[in-house]
């Protein structure tokens, strides 16, 4: 079974390209985080959890999911990561997470696709984001075709720097930059919901129509990317950055 969780599309894209191999069902996670309810899961077949990395890390709340979700049946587990650049040292993590929740780690494929964390760095262009996916489809291809073989993942070795991102870098990411002080609305906002709706944290409310948002976010940038009228900023750090969402279908680039 296939679990995905996505912000901004490019998950929900990679999980497509498994479930075409592979032909097994995808589960969107957006609606279980939301929940915050940790319903038993049994799977005939590999369990494969696609998600963006946050941090050179899994998000840190798909994490605590699979950490406290029971699997029963099949307990095999692929971990299929899109990611802007890299992902760290991740591997190890997952390796030690599927011990400790009595899953067989059979490796990871960290792919590359266009970054979505506009309070860091700038938007993509057009013309990036189709030259990323178009690199990322043969990768997500290969990756899904070992999958659907029952292959290992293989391993990729990582360095002093991946070490240092996944760990302690990390740890200090999440303590003292994920805050959510800096949002904001423009006048341009509808009071449409669609920010609260996406939050996986549901850290988000209207309050007289507008969004206010309550010191759990993640950064997953849902709210401000999926915001129909871009109506959300983060202080002057997206100012002016076009939003970016990943609404194609896989293997569509254009
Ligand atoms: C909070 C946050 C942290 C991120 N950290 C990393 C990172 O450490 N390495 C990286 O290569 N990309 C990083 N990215 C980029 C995303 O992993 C990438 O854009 C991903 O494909 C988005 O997936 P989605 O569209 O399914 O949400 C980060 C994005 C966000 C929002």
């Amino acid at each position: 079974m296939i679990f995905y969780y996505s912000a901004t599309g490019n998950s929900r894209y990679a999980a497509e390209a498994v479930r075409e191999a592979s032909g097994d069902r995808c589960a969107d996670l957006l609606p279980v985080l939301r929940s915050g309810k940790r319903e038993p899961v049994r799977s005939e077949r590999p369990l494969v959890f696609v998600c963006p990395v946050y941090c050179w890390q899994l998000p840190h709340m798909v994490e605590r999911w699979i950490g406290e979700t029971p699997f029963s049946g099949c307990r095999d587990a692929y971990f299929v990561l899109t990611c802007g650049g890299d992902a760290g040292n991740a591997a190890s993590y997952l390796k030690k997470l599927c011990a400790r929740c009595g899953l067989k780690y059979r490796g990871t494929a960290a792919i590359p696709m266009p970054d979505n964390y506009l309070m860091m760095f700038p938007s993509p262009t057009e013309e990036e984001i189709r030259e990323s996916l178009r690199k990322a489809v043969p990768l997500l291809k290969d990756a899904a075709e070992r999958i659907a073989r029952g292959e290992d993942l293989p391993e990729k070795p990582c360095g002093f720097l991946g070490k240092l991102c996944s760990g302690p870098v990390n740890r200090l990411f999440y303590r003292y930059y994920l805050k959510d002080k800096a949002f904001a609305v423009s006048d341009a906002c509808v009071g449409c919901g669609k920010c609260a709706s996406v939050c996986p944290m549901r850290n988000i409310t209207l309050e007289g129509g507008k969004p206010v948002w309550h010191g759990s976010c993640t950064h997953c940038t849902a709210c401000l990317n999926l915001c129909p009228a871009s109506a959300i900023e983060y202080g002057k750090k997206t100012r002016g950055k076009r939003r970016y969402r990943n609404d194609r279908k896989f293997p569509e680039t254009e």
